[in-house]
C-alpha cells in the first residue's frame, strides 16, 4: 500500500482536530468553570454536594430517573419552563460543576427536576411520600411508585422509628406497621432535596435575558 502513511496521517488528523474541536474547546470553555464567590456573603456558589447526596445522584442514575426527567431549565423565550414554574431562570453550566456526572436527560415525561427541591411543597417527606405511593402524596399523578427503596415492618416495642415515612390513606401500612426508606431511598431523597439552582450569578444574568421578540411573533 503505496499511500498508507498519507492516509494514516489524513484519518489522524481528521480525529485530532474533531477531538480538539469537540473536547478541548468545550472543556475550556465550560469544563474549568470554578465556583463562585459572593462579594457580600463570601458564600461558595454552587455549593459542593454533600456525601449522601452524590450518592443520591448514582441512585438517580442507577434508576434511570433521567429516562423521564431532564434537569435543565430552559431559558425563558426558548420554552416555557419558567412561566410553568420549574425554575425561577435558565440553568447555567455553572451550576452543573459540582455533579460528577451531569444527568440532564432529554426526554420529558415528568416535570424538570433541576429546581425541585424550590417547589413550594417540596420537602424530604412529600419526596418519600413520592417514591412509596405516587397516588399519597399527588393524586391522579403517572409518577411509578419505588416501593422497593422502603421496608415495611411491624413496629418494634409500638415505637415507630424516627425514619419511619408518615403515609396516609389507602396506602398506609396498616396497624402495627411502618414504612421506613432504605440507605438508598435516603441517598436519592437527599439529592433530591440538593437540586435547588436558585443563586443568580452577576457573571451569567446576560444568558437569562428575554430574548428579543421574534419577528411577526407569537
Ligand atoms: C416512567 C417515567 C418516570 C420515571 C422512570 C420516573 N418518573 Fe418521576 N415523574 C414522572 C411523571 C409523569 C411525573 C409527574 C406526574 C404528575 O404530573 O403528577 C413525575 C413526578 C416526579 C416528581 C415531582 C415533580 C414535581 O414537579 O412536583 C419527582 C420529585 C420525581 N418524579 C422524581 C423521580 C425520581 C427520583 C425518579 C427515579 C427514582 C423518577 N421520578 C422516575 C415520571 C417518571
Amino acid at each position: 500500500m503505496k499511500n498508507g502513511l498519507v492516509i494514516f496521517l489524513g484519518v489522524f488528523a481528521t480525529l485530532a482536530f474533531s477531538w480538539a474541536g469537540m473536547l478541548l474547546a468545550a472543556h475550556k470553555q465550560i469544563g474549568a468553570l470554578p465556583q463562585f464567590k459572593d462579594p457580600v456573603e463570601q458564600t461558595l456558589n454552587p455549593a459542593p454536594l454533600t456525601g449522601i447526596a452524590d450518592q443520591g445522584r448514582a441512585v438517580y442514575q442507577d434508576l434511570g430517573c433521567a429516562v423521564c426527567h431532564t434537569q435543565q431549565v430552559r431559558y425563558a423565550g426558548f420554552g416555557s419552563d419558567i412561566e410553568r414554574k420549574w425554575g425561577e431562570r435558565g440553568s447555567f453550566a455553572r451550576d452543573y460543576i459540582r455533579e460528577k456526572s451531569v444527568l440532564i436527560g432529554s426526554s420529558r415525561i415528568g416535570p424538570d427536576l433541576r429546581n425541585v427541591a424550590a417547589r413550594p411543597y417540596a420537602s424530604a417527606e412529600f419526596f418519600h411520600g413520592l417514591l412509596y405511593a405516587p397516588e399519597s402524596v399527588a393524586p391522579g399523578t403517572n409518577m411509578p411508585a419505588h416501593t422497593f427503596l422502603y421496608e415495611v415492618r411491624p413496629l418494634a416495642g409500638n415505637q415507630p422509628s424516627h425514619k419511619a415515612v408518615k403515609i396516609s390513606g389507602p396506602h398506609a401500612p396498616g396497624d402495627g406497621f411502618e414504612v421506613v426508606p432504605t440507605s438508598r431511598a435516603e441517598a436519592l431523597v437527599a439529592y433530591l432535596m440538593s437540586l435547588k439552582d436558585t443563586y443568580n450569578y452577576p457573571t451569567e444574568q446576560d444568558l437569562n435575558a428575554p430574548a428579543p421578540a421574534k419577528e411577526g411573533g407569537h
